[in-house]
């Protein structure tokens, strides 16, 4: 049997002797705060096990990785409709880039893009009353959790700052894939990035991802279709232009965010989640991805 415990210590105390960290992402000055030498690893099975390591109960910004729960939500109540205003393409390009989404007149490569997630935010917006309390209690209800909840510092931080969003969200409007104001669907959007989770939490909320679609606490909270279609979107397109470098070095399908989180998973096996806020030049975790190369290496545990 694999010991799990032992591999995860020694990836930890390897990582923390570190020098190089990457840099903490300071174009959100909220997040510019936040500490790097933090680093968490958290692993639980769909057979109710679970292993943590370092820093793996300490909440931080979600950000990116919020993208995969909207994205649940919008494809549960929309089907197949979503994807005439969002595609399912990777796109090579860093998650805010702008010039593509011109040329494709408006319609976002994929919905783990910025300009996808905030197509996919103003579905939500256009489909329910409140989509900031229906979000809180699809993440509480997956992570059977109640304690989480946005950082409205966070979300106002982006307001101020979230210039190229703006002009993403404007680009959409402009080619009429936005059904609300530009403001509101930002609004939406930065609160669901502003989300704050720790790795266990995370891992948990993911568990149907790994499970078909069947929650921690045997609901169905997906089909097992939209399971496998968000896998697949996750393994292409959950780390933007090193989405390719992440199947090559670990081999899972997954979703990073410029808070230092990295939830990865393993179907029908596993979920793991890593926390450390430096970043590498392409906006994922620096010293996360080498963890899960570490750990898929040392486990033979992917899906190649
Ligand atoms: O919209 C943004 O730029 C941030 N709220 C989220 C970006 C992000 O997490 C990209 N991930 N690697």
């Amino acid at each position: 049997m694999t010991d799990y415990q032992n591999i995860l210590d020694s990836i930890y105390k390897e990582l923390l002797t570190r020098e190089d960290k990457g840099e903490v992402a300071n174009y959100i000055p909220e997040l510019a705060k936040v500490d790097k030498t933090k680093l968490g690893i958290y692993l639980n099975n769909i057979h109710g096990k679970n292993y943590s390591v370092g820093d793996a109960k300490i909440k931080f910004s979600i950000q990116s990785i919020s993208k995969v729960f909207t994205l649940a939500m919008a494809f549960a109540n929309q089907g197949n409709k979503l994807w005439s205003r969002v595609d399912v393409e990777p796109s090579g390009n860093p998650f805010n880039y702008l010039a593509l989404l011109e040329q494709e007149e408006g319609i976002p490569r994929n919905p783990l893009i910025n300009s996808g997630a905030i197509v996919v935010a103003d579905c939500l917006l256009s489909t329910y009353e409140n989509p900031k309390a229906e979000l809180l209690n699809f993440v509480r209800n997956l992570a059977n959790d109640d304690s989480i909840d946005f950082n409205p510092q966070v979300a106002a931080s982006e307001m101020k700052t979230g210039f190229t969003n703006f002009a993403i969200a404007n680009l959409l409007k402009s080619f009429g894939n936005l059904e609300n104001p530009v403001e509101d669907v930002l609004d939406f959007y930065f609160h669901q990035c502003s989300l704050e989770m720790t790795c266990e939490q995370l891992s948990n909320a993911f568990f149907p991802f790994a499970n078909k679609g069947v929650c921690m606490q045997n609901n169905d909270c997906l089909t097992a279709t939209q399971a496998k279609r968000i896998n697949a979107i996750m393994l292409t397109c959950g780390f933007y232009d090193e989405a390719g470098e992440f199947a090559f070095e670990v081999g899972l399908p997954g979703k990073s965010g410029v808070g230092g989180g990295i939830v990865a998973l393993l179907p029908d096996n596993f979920i793991i989640t890593t926390w450390s806020p430096g970043l590498n030049e392409k906006g994922n975790s620096y010293l996360g991805m080498l963890a899960l190369e570490k750990f898929t290496t040392a486990t033979k545990a992917s899906i190649f």
